[in-house]
């Protein structure tokens, strides 16, 4: 695909993701109720929210998720997300590094992170299709903490342009995952990933991964859009966040970390899913959002709330840190609690 196109195509991802996120409900904990704890002993100021991703000490267990880079005014997009990573002490992700391989006036856009988050966690991004060689340069381009190998099959065969050959997919993030001196995370980017694909990449040697579940931003209602196509009931496809966070979990039995993201919305949503077991939350689609119509400054606030949010969720479920938390009962209603059921997980 030429150069054009691809800047074509990720500018049209951004127009339909801004004009979708309104439409999206983000309720994605719905079904999951933290217990309260009417004998709540913290003291608000000193409530501990740090996490970890393998060894790396997160502070604030967020990530602005993976979401663009490769034109000028992404430039901007990722100056302004690293500006907020860093004054938030965040973890960011750039989006596809892909064009920087076929366009060399890509590499600012993402080469900016760095620039601005100089000791910040970042992650680097690609998709599966890629070459080792390609797989380190993008590393290199940002002097990543971890490489984000996406999955995004259901987007690929949306896309007129897209894949349409997927065969040696894990064979490639196992070679990938071997030969890179930084940990892949391998993140799904809003269709989930089931626990039978969970076990496979644990047994890969695979030791993050980011579920990416259904409920949030959404490639095939996205891609529909691009080519004002039908997308008949696929824009049903996916497993629900919630769901596939306890899959992936229950899978991994702590041979990796699991990160949360797709429909996240909230410090609430957040302290749902730490509670679960997640490691760290992804979001991406609404800080996008609203650093496009409100400015930096509300990104800035959105993040001050999450965290105020989820400090209020531990303190009210008299959790000091995050490893309490996860040890507070939780119930599950509703169709997690079907599914859940159904698949044998509880
Ligand atoms: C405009 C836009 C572009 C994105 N581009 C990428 C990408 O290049 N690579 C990737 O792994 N995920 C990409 N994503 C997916 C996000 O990282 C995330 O997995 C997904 O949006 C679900 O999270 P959300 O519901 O919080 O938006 C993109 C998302 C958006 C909104």
């Amino acid at each position: 695909m030429s150069v054009r196109k691809r800047i074509k195509r990720k500018k049209e991802h951004i127009l339909y993701s801004l004009i979708l996120e309104n439409q999206i409900k983000r309720d994605v904990f719905k079904d999951i109720t933290i217990i309260h704890n009417c004998l709540s002993e913290v003291s608000f100021e000193n409530l501990d929210i740090s996490s970890s991703l393998l060894s790396t000490k997160l502070d604030i267990p967020l990530i602005i998720n993976a979401m663009t880079g490769g034109f000028e005014e992404s430039y901007y997009i990722n100056k302004a997300l690293a500006e907020v990573a860093k004054e938030k002490n965040i973890a960011l992700a750039v989006g596809s590094q892909k064009i920087a391989f076929k366009y060399k006036n890509a590499r600012q856009s993402f080469e900016v992170v760095r620039k601005i988050y100089k000791e910040g966690i970042i992650f680097a991004n690609l998709g599966t299709d890629c070459t080792i060689e390609q797989a380190k340069k993008a590393v290199d381009m940002i002097g990543a903490n971890a490489l984000q190998l996406h999955l995004n099959v259901p987007q690929e065969l949306f896309m007129k342009e897209g894949r349409r050959d997927f065969r040696g997919t894990l064979q490639k993030i196992q070679e990938i995952a071997a030969n890179l001196d930084v940990p892949v995370i391998v993140k799904e980017v809003g269709f989930g990933i089931a626990m039978e694909e969970a076990k496979k990449l644990v047994n890969l040697g695979i030791k993050i991964i980011d579920i990416g579940g259904y409920g949030g931003t959404n490639f095939i209602k996205i891609e529909g859009m691009r080519r004002n196509i039908r997308t008949f009931k696929f824009a049903k496809w996916g497993i629900p966040t919630a769901i596939s966070l306890i899959e992936v979990l229950s899978a991994v039995e702590g041979k990796a970390d699991v990160i949360a993201s797709g429909g996240i919305k909230d410090g609430l949503d957040v302290a749902k899913a730490l509670a679960l077991g997640a490691k760290a939350c992804g979001i991406a689609g609404p800080i996008l959002y609203k650093l496009y119509k409100h400015g930096k400054k509300s990104v800035l606030k959105y993040i001050d709330d999450i965290i105020y949010e989820l400090k209020l969720t531990l303190a009210m479920a008299g959790a000091n840190n995050l490893k309490e938390l996860s040890e507070r009962p939780i119930y599950i209603g509703g169709n997690t609690n079907k599914w859940l059921k159904f698949r044998g997980i509880y």
